[in-house]
This record gives structure tokens, sequence and C-alpha cells, in this order.
């Protein structure tokens, strides 16, 4: 009885994330522009294909939000001086490390709470934090980022990170209610960590998006693979081709799939088909860059006020410091 249980709850729970892809894969793609939600890009593939991205020379954000930590790590440890670390879209967490040894200089008493949708990224990096600090205690939470906000109250005193500039990822009508929710589930005085992709040469920003290698073009189309092995989509990925375009106006990179033949796109759990036509788009990303002029005053609308801010030489990425007032 007792080893049933735990199997026929993870079976449980498998099915409902698959449901759950496809019921947001159906409204997606019924949507206009028609769009996949960015976090379902992390399955395990997603998150390998990911870590590689940012290994690649073109794709500057990674390696330098990581200098400017390395950097800033102990005066970030000096400001906000929270015991619990607690992190959305911890992805690999590699990052964080130079903030978990400033903090370890300091403390033998850290908590460090990773969140992610992808089970195989947080276990993996749950192994390795624990193999490299073991006086860390690791609390890992594999689910959405609103589902975790519920958790947040009891985590208060915190100091919440939210780096790789993820923030980017949400729309101009998105992000406030986002941050507005996050903010509310903080507790006073609890400190904000966020990396923003600043405002740069659209050149330097669209090569990101567009390695010579082809691993973010993967990326993307691992998210219609996914599909096909998840929900029995029958996409033919040899018809379907990545497109990052930065978009100086926006001040965003559109990431889509584009479809190079018409194709039924079959979504089993919930018995539908879509018909995408020739030279259909579907949006899978967006990432938008940041000026900190105007960043500002919308994070204290908020209810986040700037503590400190750190860029690298060129001002090509920020990682702000913001505490929640009262
Ligand atoms: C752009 S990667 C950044 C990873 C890491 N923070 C870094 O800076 O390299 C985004 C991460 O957030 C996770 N993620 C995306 N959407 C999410 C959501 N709605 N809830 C929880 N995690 C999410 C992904 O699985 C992935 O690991």
């Amino acid at each position: 009885m007792r080893t049933v249980q735990p199997l026929a709850k993870h079976d449980r729970a498998a099915k409902e994330d698959i449901l759950d892809f496809a019921r947001s894969v159906s409204t997606g793609l019924q949507a206009i522009p028609r769009t996949l939600q960015s976090r379902f890009l992390y399955d395990a593939r997603g998150s390998m294909l990911f870590e590689q991205i940012t290994r690649q020379p073109e794709y500057y954000l990674t390696r330098t939000e990581a200098s400017v930590l390395a950097a800033s790590a102990r005066a970030i440890r000096e400001s906000s001086g929270a015991a619990t670390l607690v992190e959305l879209g911890s992805g690999n967490s590699e990052k964080t490390d130079h903030l978990l040894r400033a903090w370890l200089s300091r403390d033998t008493n850290v908590t460090y709470v990773p969140i992610d949708v992808c089970r195989s990224a947080l276990a993996k990096a749950e192994r390795s934090i624990v193999l490299r600090h073991p006086a860390v205690q690791v609390q890992t939470m594999n689910m959405d980022y609103r589902q975790a906000f519920k958790a947040f109250p009891a985590l208060s005193p915190a100091l919440v990170l939210f780096l790789g500039s993820s923030i980017g990822n949400f729309d101009e009508e998105g992000l406030p209610s986002f941050l507005q929710e996050l903010h509310d589930s903080m507790g006073p005085g609890d400190f904000l960590l966020g990396g923003f992709d600043l405002v740069k040469s659209p050149r330097v920003i669209e090569a990101a998006y567009n390695d010579t290698a082809g691993v973010t073009a993967r990326f993307t189309l691992n998210l219609f693979d996914r599909m096909n092995r998840e929900l029995g989509s029958g996409i033919q990925l040899d018809r379907v081709q990545h497109s990052a375009k930065y978009l100086a106006d926006r001040e965003r990179v559109e990431i889509d799939a584009v479809f190079t033949a018409t194709q039924n796109v079959t979504i089993k759990p919930l018995g539908e088909t879509h018909t995408i036509h020739q030279g259909e788009r579907i949006r899978t990303e967006i990432c938008r860059k940041f000026r900190i002029e105007t960043l500002l005053p919308f994070l204290e609308s908020v209810g986040f006020r700037a503590r400190r801010i750190f860029t690298d030489k060129q001002q090509w990425f920020a990682v702000i410091l913001l505490q929640k007032e009262g």
C-alpha cells in the first residue's frame, strides 16, 4: 500500500501537468497573435539547451550578469542582510553561487529556496549546491512563480532573487500585476534583487538570440518537439523555423516559430486539431530590454524602492537591489 500510493500520486501529478500544458497550448493557438507560454520552453531538454545558450559567445547576458554579481555580492549581502535567499526561475543556480559564497562568509545559517517549473534543472542545481556548500539548507519548490508566492510570508525576512532578465519575459500588460502580486506576498522590509538586460545596440541584442551555432533555434523548436511528445501534436519540425527580431521602437526581442508549410497541430488530450497556415507565426517568447531611468519609477509605483544599482562597465546589464517599503 505504502509504495503504491506515492506512485499513483506521481502519475496523477504527471497527468495534471500534461493537461495544464494541453489547455495552455489550446488557448494560445486560438489567441491573436497565436502565442505559447514561455514557461513550457523549459522541460528537461529545454533547460539543457538554455544552459548551452548561456555559453554561446553571442549571449552576453549570463556572463555580464555573472560579472556584476561577482563584483557586488558582498555589497548586496551588507545592504540586505536576510538569511534566506529565495530564487524565482532558478535554473542551474550557477550565478547564485556568487551570492551564496558571500552569505556563507558571514553566516553559517543560510537557507536557499530555488523555485522552478523544471524539475530536472531544480534537482541538478540542488545536487551541485549541496556538494559545494553543505552548510546551506536547500528547500526546492517545483512550481510556477505565482503558486510559490503563497509560501513567501513564511519565508520572510528574505532576499528574493529574479535573475537572468526573466522579468523581461512579461509584457507591458502582465508585468505590473505580476510584480504587485510578488510585492504583496513579501514581508515588509524584504528585498528583491532583479537582473535587467538594458537597451543597447540592436545588433548586439539580436545576435544574442540568433547564435551562429543554432542553439537558440533548437531551444525554440524543442517546444514543438515537446508538443509532439506530450500532446501527440504531429508537427513536422523541419517545417518550422526559429525567428528572433529586435524591435527597437518597442525595445524588445520577439521570438516566433514560423511555419514554412501548412500543418495540422493536434492536442490529443483535448481531442482538438488546429490548422497553422504556411507563413504563420506562433510567438514563443518576448525578451524586453530596460532603461534604468524609466524602470525605477515603475518599480517604485509597485512599492519597490531601489537601494543599490550595480552595472557592468558597458552598462549592458543592471542588477538592482530593491526593498519592499513598510
Ligand atoms: C531564462 S531562464 C533563467 C535561469 C537562471 N535564473 C539564469 O539566470 O540563468 C528562466 C528559468 O525560469 C524557469 N521558469 C520559467 N517560467 C517559469 C514560471 N512561470 N514559474 C517558475 N519557473 C519558471 C525556467 O524553467 C528557467 O529555469
